[in-house]
């Protein structure tokens, strides 16, 4: 027997685990599915890690109740999961495939029966390639095009589904899809990819507005945020840190809940296509507001002809997970986080989702029962540092643990494990971790 860590536990929060349709489905051809941004990326030879095709993956599609099943015996209160686009609309216009609305029907019919909420990401990465070929995220008119999509999936299921997540973490798609080329659709612009933050805000803010004109819904985005630290004491570290502290937090930030741009210009940035009535959209009232956090960055004054501000550099003296020394495991950042918020937006933050948090470590590949107690330490300290925050006044809704099964980490492949649940990707087996079970107890004595 193990002694694994417990965690202080905030009263009336809510327990959620979270996957996305790219990562965990496979199943790329079935049922009219059309081709996304990922589909091109795994099709390009050379880019994955161990050149793995997403295909089965953790083969959701076909073992939904698999994972069902799964949830249930979590007793989590709901479930994040991700619509693929390109299975409700194959090549992102056009009418519904029906096909691909009935797979998600049929799992939020799954879900209800087993008392679990269903909370579905509408976007989590997954373009479609006919939208990207017309300019992807670069185009505002995307962002009407998600609008429809949106429409489509609410109609379907919206008579059961009453909170949704707009747009996973719309800060990497545009440094790393559209920025520097380290996600789908590996493009390179550096800051020529900033009008991609406006029209993913723009398209979350569409979708609020018809889903809220249709009652009954709670809408929010989901924003990865992370407490930017300087490297050294000096002018040029503070200097880097405030620079990218606006372009990964701020500049998707501020406008949901303030109502404004940072200064872009005072960096020497472009201004955001802005159009008149933009601004009053995008900060109309939340519901709630997603954060996923996972590690707090440090950075340093750019050395030599860098095109950015900033290095991002390891945080020092941290532990780290899988990933190494960049994902350090700094739990009470997640504290400050929450705070510095609360204390940024005051009364124009609504209550925090954390939408996701969870770590990677190395565990075999064959089906094997993992004693992770690394990922449990990791949950612990950072569900704590969530009770700190609700301790000094922020007000948390919701924890959620990424991810509920091991999946496909985009450009990494298989190679990082972040499962409560243990999956063998050559056969599809899957093998509940110590964590889950820690989990699980955790849910349940937190309604004792
Ligand atoms: C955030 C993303 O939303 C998710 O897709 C990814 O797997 C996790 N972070 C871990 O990197």
């Amino acid at each position: 027997m193990h002694a694994y860590p417990t965690a202080s536990v905030p009263r009336g929060l809510r327990w959620s685990v979270a996957t996305a349709a790219f990562q965990i489905e496979g199943s790329r051809a079935a049922d009219g599915r059309g081709r996304s941004i990922w589909d091109d990326v795994v099709d390009t030879p050379g880019v994955i890690k161990d050149a793995a095709i997403a295909d089965p993956s953790a083969d959701s599609y076909r073992r939904a109740s698999d994972d069902v099943a799964l949830l249930r015996g979590l007793g989590v209160d709901r479930y994040r999961f991700g619509i693929s686009w390109v299975r409700v609309q194959p090549g992102g216009t056009g009418p519904g495939n029906a096909a691909g609305l009935d797979y998600y029907s049929r799992l939020v019919d799954a879900l209800l029966e087993v008392g679990v909420t269903p909370f579905p990401t509408l976007y989590h990465w997954d373009l479609p390639s006919d939208l990207e070929e017309a300019g992807g995220w670069l185009a505002r008119d995307t962002a009407s095009r998600f609008a429809d999509y949106a429409a489509l999936v609410a109609d379907r299921l919206g008579d059961r589904v009453h909170d949704w997540y707009t747009i996973n973490e719309p800060a990497m798609t545009t440094l790393q899809g559209y920025g520097i080329g380290s996600l789908a659709p590996l493009k390179q612009l550096l800051f020529g990819a900033l009008p991609t933050v406006h029209h993913q805000l723009l398209a979350h803010a569409l979708v609020a507005q018809a889903l809220h004109a249709d009652g009954g819904h709670r809408v929010g985005i989901v924003n990865n945020h992370t407490p930017v630290r300087p490297l050294r004491d000096t002018a040029e570290d503070a200097m880097a840190a405030v620079a990218y502290d606006v372009l990964h937090n701020r500049v998707f930030a501020d406008p949901l809940l303030s109502g404004a741009y940072p200064d872009l210009e005072a960096f020497g940035l472009p201004p955001m296509p802005v159009q008149d009535g933009d601004l009053e959209l995008i900060s109309a009232p939340q519901d709630f507001y997603g954060v996923n956090f996972y590690n707090p960055t440090t950075v340093t004054a750019a050395e030599g002809d860098s095109p950015l501000p900033f290095d991002i550099v390891p945080t020092p003296d941290a532990p780290c997970t899988g990933f190494g020394p960049e994902w350090a495991i700094v739990p009470e950042a997640l504290t400050e986080l929450l705070v510095g918020m609360r204390d940024r937006y005051g009364e124009k933050l609504p209550p925090v989702i954390i939408s996701e948090n969870g770590a990677s470590f190395p565990e075999p590949a064959d089906a094997a029962r993992v004693e992770d107690g690394d990922r449990i330490a990791y949950l612990a300290g950072h569900i704590s540092a969530v009770a700190d925050a609700v301790a000094a006044g922020v007000d948390v809704e919701e924890y959620t643990v990424w991810s509920l099964l091991d999946n496909f980490e985009w450009l990494d492949g298989y190679t990082q494990r972040f499962g409560l649940v243990h999956v063998d990707f050559a056969t599809g087996e899957r093998t509940p971790k110590a964590s889950y079970d820690w989990y699980r107890a955790l849910v349940s004595e937190s309604r004792a």
